[in-house]
């Protein structure tokens, strides 16, 4: 099978030139039509298996299911936006009271908004009115978003924060990416260096732990090209930030929801977070972001954060949905990621051994990235080839996405059959195959 844009492609694309913006495109010349189950169809009709779930949105299938487009249709009829920050309503509520059944102990009081960034500005804000203090610290290689105070924690590539600064008062800190250790270290014989850097350079030379409200940190980084940290690192920042009075604030825009066989990302860890941030899969396809507090931490004054379609009444009756599908078969989920991505981990594990264009295979449940390189002595980024694997999977009807300087992200929807996936994995590895040689031969 061999799939190029159609006509009908062809002129939306053409279309979409003269009047938007700007986007994050750059791969593929896909545009997308209708979709089901771990299908999504073009505008020409051309049918993709989906291992991206448009972005780590679609967990529980491509377009979501049916319950939940049922349940947002009714809420459609009713009354589709409450004015929920002015009025109240009881759908927000019933659905952040379920969703504080699903977050540890102690969980809290749940901020609404409509995406990733704004829930992490609402973390940021929050932070600083819970501490006092003015300053966040994030990782290098994470991604917070793209609005003005999360862009200022984001550091996945410059090309983001270029043309934008001076950004507020964010600090950077190396993240544990041991596959390319900033201090050229192996774990666990470097003894955290990255951790001892932290506290003997950035909290000692650069911003004072007094000052700092939060620590921003992605228990798996997304954007910045699925890096799995260890065990230890996520502790030992946790211990961090308790020693010196700083909250940790879970980012799982991307990582939480399932995606990693845990609701929350942090859990697969064994530490507690002060504030989780959610958004993405929480909708089931709307809009929605969450900001989750610890009670403890106290209210917000009334005024100084708030927003207008926040608590939305279609997105609160997907997410409703969504969640109420995720707690009624969790167990029968868990199951399911821990198969399919051991699945999905064996056979990268094995294409490995045979494409020396692979330089490292990471993950958590069904959270995989699978890094290119040009040579598994230095480490070069495989950055072309990258993108010629992710084009060649297009053309064979794969969808996929990339992730940091030559990542490719492996996230089909939670519940993929094996059979699609297998077929998906055979036209990766079939792409994999045709790039590996042809790099070779160069
Ligand atoms: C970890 C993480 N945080 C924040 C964001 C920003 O979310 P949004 O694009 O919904 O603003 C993203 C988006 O990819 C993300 O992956």
């Amino acid at each position: 099978m061999s799939i190029t844009p159609g006509r009908r492609a062809r002129q939306v694309i053409k279309r979409d030139s003269r009047v938007i913006l700007t986007t994050t495109r750059e791969h593929f010349p896909f545009v997308v039509d209708r979709g089901e189950g771990d299908h999504i169809y073009d505008v020409d009709g051309n049918k993709f298996i989906d291992f991206s779930s448009f972005i780590s949105v679609y967990n529980l299938g491509v377009n979501s299911t049916e319950e939940v487009r049922k349940e947002a249709k009714k809420q459609i009829d009713r009354l589709m936006h409450g004015a929920f920050t002015d009025y109240y309503s009881e759908l927000p509520v019933r659905f952040a009271e379920n969703l504080i059944k699903v977050m540890p102990s102690g969980f809290g009081k749940v901020f609404y908004s409509n995406s990733g960034t704004e829930a992490n500005e609402a973390a940021i804000k929050f932070a600083r009115i819970f501490t006092g203090r003015q300053y966040t610290l994030a990782f290098h290689g994470s991604f917070h978003g793209r609005t003005m105070g999360s862009l200022a924690l984001t550091a996945s590539k410059t090309v983001q924060r270029e043309r934008f600064g001076p950004f507020n008062s964010a600090i950077h800190a190396p993240y544990a990416y041991c596959y390319r250790c900033p201090f050229g270290k192996e774990y666990p014989s470097c003894g955290m260096a990255c951790v001892d850097y932290i506290k003997k350079e950035v909290l000692a030379k650069e911003t004072s732990p007094k000052e700092i409200s939060a620590i921003f940190m992605e228990p798996v980084l997304g954007e910045g090209g699925y890096v799995v940290p260890p065990k230890e690192f996520v502790y030992v920042i946790r211990k961090l930030a308790d020693e010196h009075g700083m909250l940790l604030v879970s980012a799982e825009v991307q990582a939480g929801y399932m995606r990693t066989g845990k609701f929350l990302a942090l859990d697969n860890f064994n530490v507690k977070a002060d504030i989780y941030t959610m958004a993405k899969a929480v909708g089931g396809g709307i809009p929605m972001g969450v900001t989750i507090t610890r009670r403890s931490l106290g209210d917000i004054p009334a005024g100084a954060h708030s927003n207008t379609f926040g608590g939305n009444l279609v997105a609160v009756a997907a997410a409703q949905a969504s969640l109420a599908y995720v707690r009624s078969h969790r167990q029968e989920l868990e199951r399911g990621i821990r198969s399919r991505g051991g699945t999905i981990m064996e056979r990268l594990e094995d294409m490995k051994t045979r494409y020396e264009i692979i330089g490292d295979v990471r993950g958590l449940g069904m959270m995989i990235g699978v890094e290119f390189v040009r040579d598994r002595k230095t480490k070069e980024f495989a950055r072309s080839e990258r993108d010629e694997i992710i084009g060649e999977c297009f053309k064979s009807g794969l969808i996929l996405l990339p992730a940091g300087e030559s990542t490719i992200r492996i996230i089909p929807p939670l519940t993929v059959a094996m059979s699609n996936l297998g077929e998906g994995l055979d036209i990766l590895e079939n792409a994999v195959k045709k790039v590996n040689g042809a790099a070779k031969r160069r």
